[in-house]
């Protein structure tokens, strides 16, 4: 069967974080049929374990000398030169709206201590306090539950347990729905003139991560067989700290918000030395790319598999109250952090680049949208700058849902009742754990061709299956999408943010200081 069931709307929304509840919200105030869908309940997301905070610039709430000018200017440098500089300005210009919104819709963010200005703290590559947070280091928890609730109370209709496997296309092309299994695994059809993709990252491509299991780039490899231009790729962010809970720990490791170091902690090795010193004028507050680099080279040279983060200089009180979630991850472990230094170690943490998409979230598909971190709107270039992403998800969930309004009054869009329903596709999928250990060994901080060429490898035992399990939907993406990666790593001969290759070290601006389009054949993957 291709389809046993149907469902129409003017928006389909495929994603409950950040971004797709956003769009979700501001598509239904403009008074659109939404229909939102996630693979799995509606907080399982990313947004819900992000820790820092939001990187905004609020008025009459900011440092002297801060400015939304210094926000976009760090952006871009943390970004190593392939941010779209007119890209990030609009979105960060329009992050103080956002949050407002935001605040307006119930979400509650720290007080400081004078109790009427919000509580800021800095992050790794931030010239000044402009990361606001909620819940000490439960931000994005908080930002769920506020939107999450938004969209309830409004009666959005929300599909739990229902997976995209594929975009559905009218004859001349457009896209105008989507092939779903539902929970039960039985496939059905999404009518829709547009179809907003929020599916956010790909952490689990790897090993360790700070990603929950739904990450699996699902809304990358949709794209990708829809023929949309994906770009950037290559530039999987690693955070410098997930708590090291011993070799070998896979999937989900808890975070170490990089606002522990904001608020003076520091990188040791395991022999007491200090790791950032002489390595970045911004010392421990390095961006995140130099300092997860830096400790990988610190563990290569001294044979050990993490270092330590000493907040030792909080006091037990102070660290509890600041870093609930942190705390709690740690005494889980059994270390202290008012007495221990907290074992950490990179891992992979967020997808710079992604579905190419404007800052109003069109794809380069009439009828595809994306936003959130499935999406690359040049906002984060080579390397993102912390707590830049809920930003990103805030402002381009909004605005994508204003563009699809503005494109279906002005009728740009397909006629969803020509899109033509086929069989489920068929895809390669490969063995999760054999290609998650091929990503991490050759594929995370330090690539080079060689390695690269042993990953590829490992996907030539990808078998074609039949899309009908969500499983086999997540498998077949993750495939892919580590095909592009490696892709993407492979053309890329230099090192600039967070693409490292051991064979090309330096960063080579006369020929790289660009984006590069992803030319991958995927007829068959
Ligand atoms: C963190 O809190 O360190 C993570 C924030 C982010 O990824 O932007």
């Amino acid at each position: 069967r291709s389809a046993s069931w149907e469902a129409r709307a003017d928006l389909v929304v495929v994603g409950t974080g950040v971004a797709g509840l956003t769009a979700a919200l501001t598509a239904h105030e403009l008074g659109l049929r939404v229909l939102v869908i996630t693979k799995a309940s509606a907080e399982d997301g990313n947004t819900r374990w992000a820790q820092g905070g939001v990187a905004v610039v609020l008025p009459g709430q900011h440092d002297a000398g801060d400015s939304v000018d210094s926000h976009v200017a760090d952006t871009l440098t943390a970004g190593a030169g392939l941010c779209d500089e007119v890209a990030a300005a609009a979105i960060i210009k329009d992050g103080p709206a956002a949050v407002d919104r935001l605040m307006r819709l119930g979400a509650t963010f720290d007080l400081g201590r004078d109790g009427d200005k919000l509580a800021r703290t800095r992050e790794g590559g931030h010239s000044a306090f402009r990361v606001v947070h909620a819940g000490g280091d439960a931000t994005g928890a908080e930002v769920e539950r506020a939107l999450l609730a938004s969209v309830r109370d409004g009666r959005v209709p929300l599909l739990h347990n229902h997976i995209a496997v594929e975009a559905l296309h009218t004859p001349a092309g457009q896209v105008a729905g989507l092939h779903v299994l539902d929970g039960a695994g039985v496939p059905g059809v999404l009518r829709a003139p547009a179809v907003l993709l929020a599916t956010g990252g790909l952490g689990q491509l790897f090993q360790a991560t700070s990603n929950p299991e739904v990450a699996t780039a699902d809304g990358l490899a949709l794209a990708l067989r829809a023929g949309a231009a994906v770009s950037d790729v290559e530039f999987v962010q690693f955070h410098p700290t997930v708590l090291f809970t011993g070799a070998g720990a896979r999937g989900r490791c808890p975070l170490v918000t990089e606002a522990v170091r904001g608020e003076g902690a520091v990188l040791v090795d395991a022999f007491g030395a200090r790791v950032m010193t002489g390595v970045h004028p911004l010392g421990d507050l390095a961006p995140r790319d130099v300092v997860a680099a830096a400790i990988t080279r610190r563990m290569a040279e001294t044979g050990t598999d993490h270092v330590y983060l000493d907040a030792t200089h909080l006091g037990g009180e102070a660290f509890r109250r600041r870093f609930p979630t942190v705390h709690a991850a740690c005494l889980a472990e059994g270390i202290d952090p008012a007495r221990d230094g907290i074992p950490v170690a990179p891992a992979a943490h967020f997808a710079c680049g992604g579905v190419m998409s404007t800052v109003d979230g069109r794809t380069s598909l009439t009828g595809l949208y994306a936003a959130g971190e499935v999406a690359r709107t040049g906002l984060h270039g080579a390397n993102r700058l912390a707590s830049n992403s809920l930003l990103e998800g805030l402002v381009v969930g909004a605005r994508a849902a204003r563009a699809v309004a503005f494109d279906l009054g002005a009728g740009l869009l397909g006629d969803p009742r020509l899109v033509e329903v086929g069989d489920l596709p068929a895809a390669r999928v490969a063995d999760r754990m054999p290609l998650q250990d091929a990503m991490s060994r050759y594929a995370g901080i330090g690539r080079d061709e060689a390695g690269i060429a042993k990953a590829l490898c490992v996907l030539e035992s990808a078998v074609h299956r039949p899309l009908k399990t969500h499983r086999a939907v997540e498998d077949a993406a993750l495939a892919l999408a580590a095909r592009a990666l490696l892709t993407a790593a492979a053309a890329r001969t230099e090192s600039r943010g967070c693409h490292v290759r051991l064979d090309h070290p330096d960063r080579d601006d006369a020929r790289w200081s660009r984006s590069l389009p992803l030319r991958l054949d995927v007829s068959g993957q």
